[in-house]
């Protein structure tokens, strides 16, 4: 689902923000990523979402070429993948299920559907009570709970998770990873970026990656492999 062979990532201001990347995820693993605060955790994941391109190296996810010169293939690939942002992006103003409606937008999912879809990945996230509520009177653990909703509701085969368990307590965080592992199976993939490593120890499926100043270290590879 993903290949990464030597990827670099310089920013224009001349950060090197990732290194030398090699990395193969496959089919049904779940990825977490974990390094300190600056060490390339979200550059990794827009790379593999098509929102920055390698400046060295090769990389394909989903089968389709990262680079410059690909971007209305990119946009396609999109479609496949449902991101939950580190800062959510959820539109203010909009309720929960109008939020996890728009996620649908523009995927090819005939318009009766995706009220259907969109409630039912609410259901799914424990949030049936707030579906009409506006996002801006949600707690920060419901609202990342309409991102997981929104993400999932486009029956993405790779699901990106930025820092999923930020802010929340154990308790919630773990539930919050219970809930994206649920979407787990054979053809998906997961990527979740955390601080909460101490949550994370038990998951013997899955890869553990740590980053540390833009460097990959495979402290762990999931016994899919
Ligand atoms: N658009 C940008 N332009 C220049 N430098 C950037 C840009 N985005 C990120 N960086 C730098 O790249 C490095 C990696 O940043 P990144 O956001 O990937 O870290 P992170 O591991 O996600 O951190 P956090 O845990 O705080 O979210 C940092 O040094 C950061 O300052
Ligand atoms: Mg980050």
């Amino acid at each position: 689902m993903i290949e990464a062979k030597g990827v670099c990532l310089e920013y224009p201001d001349g950060t090197m923000a990732l290194k030398n990347i090699e990395l193969s995820v496959k089919p049904g693993e779940l990825v977490y990523v974990i390094g300190p605060s600056g060490s390339g955790k979200t550059s990794l994941l827009k790379l593999f979402m098509g929102a920055e391109y390698p400046t060295a190296g090769s990389l394909r996810v989903l089968g389709q070429h990262i680079s410059k010169g690909q971007a209305s293939r990119i946009r396609g690939l999109r479609r496949m993948i449902g991101p939950v942002f580190q800062d959510f992006r959820l539109i203010k103003g909009r309720t929960a299920l109008e939020n996890v409606m728009l996620g649908m937008r523009f995927l090819d999912i005939p318009s009766g559907c995706i009220r259907e879809n969109a409630g039912n990945a609410l259901k799914k996230v424990g949030l049936e009570q707030k579906m009409l509520s506006l996002v801006e009177h949600l707690s920060w653990g419901e609202c990342q709970r309409v991102a997981i909703a929104r993400a999932v509701s486009r029956e993405p085969v790779l699901i990106i998770a930025d820092e999923p368990t930020g802010n929340l307590d154990k308790d919630n965080a773990l539930n919050i990873l219970e809930l994206l592992k649920s979407f787990r199976d054979d053809n998906k993939a997961i990527i979740i970026t955390t601080h909460a490593t101490h949550l994370i120890e038990d998951d013997r499926y899955a890869v553990h990656i740590r980053m540390d100043n833009g460097n990959m270290i495979m402290e762990r590879p999931g016994e899919l492999r």
